[in-house]
C-alpha cells in the first residue's frame, strides 16, 4: 500500500509530495497542521548510508542538498554544468516520495574560483542571471523552493540595508537581489522564491540590527516589486545562549509575515559546544532550546514548515565549524548517531503538534 501510494505521488506535483510521509516521523506531526519537515542530505548519506537513508524516508517529507546545488558543485568551470550530485539527490528524493528545495543560488561561499575571478561591473548581470536562469530552468518544476540568495546580510560590513560586502555587491550593487529573484521567478515560476539568513535568533544588540535589516531590506524588495515570497530562517541555535526571548522572536515572525511573506525554518540544528561533555545534560539542554525557539515560531500562520541541517549526529558541520573543546562530538540533530530518537525530536514533534499552521 505504502509503495503504491508513493508512486502514485511521484506523478503529482512536488508540494503536494509532501504529505507523503509514513505515520509517526517528523513528518506526520508537522502535516497535521499543513506544514512539512525534512532534512538536509549529505553526500555520505546519499552514496553509503542505507540505513539512515531509510530514517529520512521515515521522518522526512522534504529534503534539500547540503552542498550539491551550490554553485561550485553545479558549474565548476566557465561554461561547464554539472547536475550529477543534484540529480542524485532528486533520484533519491523520487524514489522515497520526498519533495526537494534547492540550496542555493547566490552565495558569498561556495564559489567556484573561475567565478570569483571573472565577476566585474561589466560581466556580473550576464553571470548571475545566466547561472540562474540555466541551473533554474534545468530543474524547473521539480523543487518546491528555492534559496534565491543566501545569507545577504552583514550589518558591520556598513553597505545600506546591512547588505553584507559580497562579490556580487561590489560588481552590481543591491540591485544583485532584484536581478537573481526575477531570473529565478522566469526560470521556474513555480519554486517559492525565499531569502535565507542566518543569526536572527536572539535578543542580543547584532542579532537585533540583523532581523532590523532584513526586515528594512524586505520593504525595500517588495516596493520596487521584486518577487520574494519567504524567509528562510536557518536556525542554527546555540544551547548555551541565554537571550532567548519568545517575545522578541515572534514579533519579528509576525513582521515578515506582515509584510506578506512566507517562512520557512531552513537548518534547525543546536550546538552545544559550550555545554558540559555529559550526553544527557546535553540533550535535555538542546532540547529544551529547541523547544523554546520553536514555541515562538511556529504558532505563526505564516511558518510553511520545518528542515534540520542534516538528521542524525552521526554527521554534523558544527563539528566541523564549532568543534567541541573535548573533542566529543555535538548532539545537535533529531537522532543520535545510532538512529535513535533523541530529546530533540521529542522537542520537534512536540511544537510540531502544537502548531497551527495552514
Ligand atoms: C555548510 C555545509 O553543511 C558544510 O558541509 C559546508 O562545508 C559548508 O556549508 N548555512 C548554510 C549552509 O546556508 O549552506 C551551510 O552548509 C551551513 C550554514
Amino acid at each position: 500500500m505504502m509503495m503504491l501510494s508513493r508512486r502514485a505521488l511521484l506523478a503529482a506535483p512536488a508540494l503536494l509530495a509532501i504529505a507523503a510521509a509514513p505515520a509517526e516521523g517528523l513528518q506526520a506531526h508537522a502535516a497535521a497542521h499543513g506544514r512539512f519537515f525534512g532534512s538536509a542530505i549529505g553526500d555520505a548519506a546519499l552514496n553509503g548510508e542505507p540505513r539512515l537513508r531509510q530514517r529520512i524516508r521515515d521522518e522526512c517529507g522534504i529534503i534539500v542538498g547540503e552542498s550539491q546545488f551550490k554553485w561550485a558543485a553545479l558549474q565548476p568551470q566557465p561554461g561547464v554544468f554539472d547536475f550529477a550530485g543534484a540529480e542524485r539527490v532528486m533520484a533519491y528524493a523520487a524514489a522515497a516520495g520526498l519533495a526537494v528545495r534547492g540550496h542555493t543560488l547566490v552565495w558569498h561561499e561556495a564559489n567556484p574560483p573561475w567565478l570569483l575571478a571573472a565577476l566585474t561591473p561589466r560581466s556580473g548581470e550576464r553571470l548571475l542571471t545566466g547561472y540562474i536562469g540555466t541551473v533554474a530552468g534545468h530543474f524547473r518544476g521539480r523543487l518546491a523552493h528555492w534559496d534565491v540568495v543566501n545569507e545577504p546580510l552583514h550589518p558591520e560590513d556598513g553597505p545600506a540595508f546591512g547588505l553584507r560586502d559580497t562579490p556580487w555587491l561590489r560588481a552590481l550593487g543591491p540591485r544583485y537581489l532584484d536581478l537573481a529573484f526575477h531570473a529565478c521567478a522566469d526560470a521556474d515560476p513555480g519554486a517559492l522564491r525565499v531569502i535565507n539568513e542566518f543569526a536572527l535568533d536572539y535578543a542580543i544588540d547584532w542579532q537585533a540590527r540583523r532581523r532590523a535589516a532584513l526586515l528594512e531590506l524586505l520593504a525595500a524588495l517588495l516596493a520596487r516589486g521584486v518577487p520574494v515570497q519567504a524567509v528562510g530562517l536557518q536556525g542554527h541555535l546555540d544551547a548555551s545562549q541565554r537571550a532567548l526571548d519568545q517575545t522578541v522572536l515572534s514579533r519579528f515572525v509576525a513582521d515578515i509575515a506582515g509584510l506578506g511573506l512566507k517562512v520557512l525554518v531552513t537548518e534547525l540544528d543546536v550546538r552545544d559546544d559550550g555545554l558540559p561533555a555529559d550526553f544527557a545534560l546535553r540533550d535535555a539542554a538542546v532540547a529544551a532550546h529547541a523547544r523554546a525557539w520553536l514555541e515562538a515560531v511556529l504558532p505563526h500562520p505564516a511558518v510553511l514548515g520545518v528542515l534540520t541541517w542534516g538528521l542524525s549526529d552521526r554527521r554534523s558541520w558544527l563539528n566541523e565549524r564549532f568543534p567541541r573543546a573535548d573533542g566529543l562530538p555535538q548532539r545537535p540533530l533529531p537522532l543520535d548517531p545510532a538512529l535513535n530518537r533523541t530529546p530533540l525530536w521529542a522537542a520537534i514533534a512536540g511544537a510540531l503538534d502544537g502548531g497551527r499552521g495552514g
